[in-house]
């Protein structure tokens, strides 16, 4: 138990830092942000075609008391407005989680406020709540640069993990993909964009699952798939297909995500459907999910400016636990690289 359950309403102060965004929200009963910045070093990385640690780790120390400063002024809040101190512990990277986690204890310890851990990925999940009403049980398809999953959330906190990749992660196909094409990082967004330019025109492999026993995910065929596509032609001296190649890989990857939820759904008798993670704000990836009212779902997802990394979801996921009774955590909170999904 907490000290807070006795509590009619909280706000919370969440913080974020698992990869590279630095980002702070205030959010109140876990569905009402009243503040959300996000400070992205996405320019910095993308000179290197990817997040670099040690560089991700610097820049959150440079950034991170400004940022939450503003978020405690945008939501035009005091120390005394604010019930508990929320951070993201981990998975991510571990040098940029802990500049996150130790700016946390040490506001938590200064204004004496309770501190409570979260995991990014139930953070993923969480940013449904924002501004819906969405309530258990649902199936969630989380689909980010680190987790490709389908989970029951059965209650608030407890989470059942129906499916999982056995490889690559869904974002993380994008951003490789985006790569071998000469587009820049994250390559999601450059993929969809890309995407728009041309058809599907090849024929790329999308793995199959039959029911629940056997479902699964995989990116790492569809990755190679690409990759000795791009080297055959360049090879023959052909120009690439850009365009053509994009909504191909678009099209494969995402259709894997829909079979999945598809089988999820028919095996469950689940019919509401959440997506979460960076990968949820792909257009024809909630194109193919609205499909899925066809067979009967009811589909959400969040606003994309909660799809990819922010603190806000952290806060959502944080009131959903101190309501369920989670225990603060001490100040001896350290960071993890992996957490387990569910
Ligand atoms: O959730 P997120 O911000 O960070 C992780 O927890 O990993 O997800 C980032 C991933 C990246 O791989 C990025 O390329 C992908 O989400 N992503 C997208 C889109 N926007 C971001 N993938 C496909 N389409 C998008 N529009
Ligand atoms: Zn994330």
């Amino acid at each position: 138990m907490n000290g807070l359950s006795a509590k009619d309403s909280i706000t919370v102060l969440a913080i974020e830092s698992s990869c590279d965004e630095t980002a702070c929200a205030v959010v109140r009963d876990g569905r009402t942000v009243l503040s959300n910045v996000i400070a992205t070093q996405i320019e910095i990385h993308r000179r290197f075609g990817g997040v670099v640690p040690e560089i991700a780790s610097r820049n959150h120390t440079l950034a991170i008391e400004n940022v939450v400063k503003e978020a405690m002024e945008r939501a035009n809040v005091t120390k005394d407005d604010i019930d508990a101190i929320a951070v993201t512990y981990g998975a991510g990277l571990l040098g940029a989680l802990l500049v996150g986690v130790n700016f946390a204890k040490g506001l938590a310890y200064a204004w004496g406020k309770p501190l409570f851990a979260v995991s990014h990925v139930k953070g993923h999940i969480a940013a449904n709540y924002i501004d819906s009403d969405l309530e258990p049980p649902y199936l969630c398809l989380l689909a980010s640069g680190g987790h490709t999953a389908i989970v029951k959330v059965e209650d608030y906190e407890r989470i059942t993990l129906l499916a999982s990749s056995r490889d690559d992660a869904a974002g993380e196909a994008f951003d490789k993909v985006a790569r071998v094409l000469g587009l820049p990082y994250p390559g999601g967004p450059e993929i969809q964009k890309k995407a728009r330019e041309g058809k599907v025109a090849f024929d790329m492999p999308i793995p199959k699952s039959s029911g629940l026993d056997d479902l699964y995910f995989s990116y790492s065929g569809l990755k190679t798939y690409v990759i000795n596509l791009v080297h055959r032609l360049e090879q023959r001296g052909e120009e690439l297909p850009a365009g053509d190649i994009a909504a191909s890989f678009q099209n494969a990857a995402i259709s894997q995500l829909i079979d999945g939820l598809r089988v999820a759904m028919k095996s469950t008798g689940i019919r509401k459907i959440a997506i979460a993670g960076g990968v949820s704000a792909n257009e024809e990836l909630r194109r193919r999910a609205d499909g899925l009212s066809e067979d009967g779902a009811e589909v959400r997802y969040p606003k994309l400016i909660y799809c990819t990394d922010n603190a806000a979801m952290i806060g959502a996921e944080a009131y959903f636990m101190i309501r369920s009774g989670a225990q603060e955590s001490g100040l001896s909170l350290d960071a993890k690289a992996t957490v387990p999904l569910a």
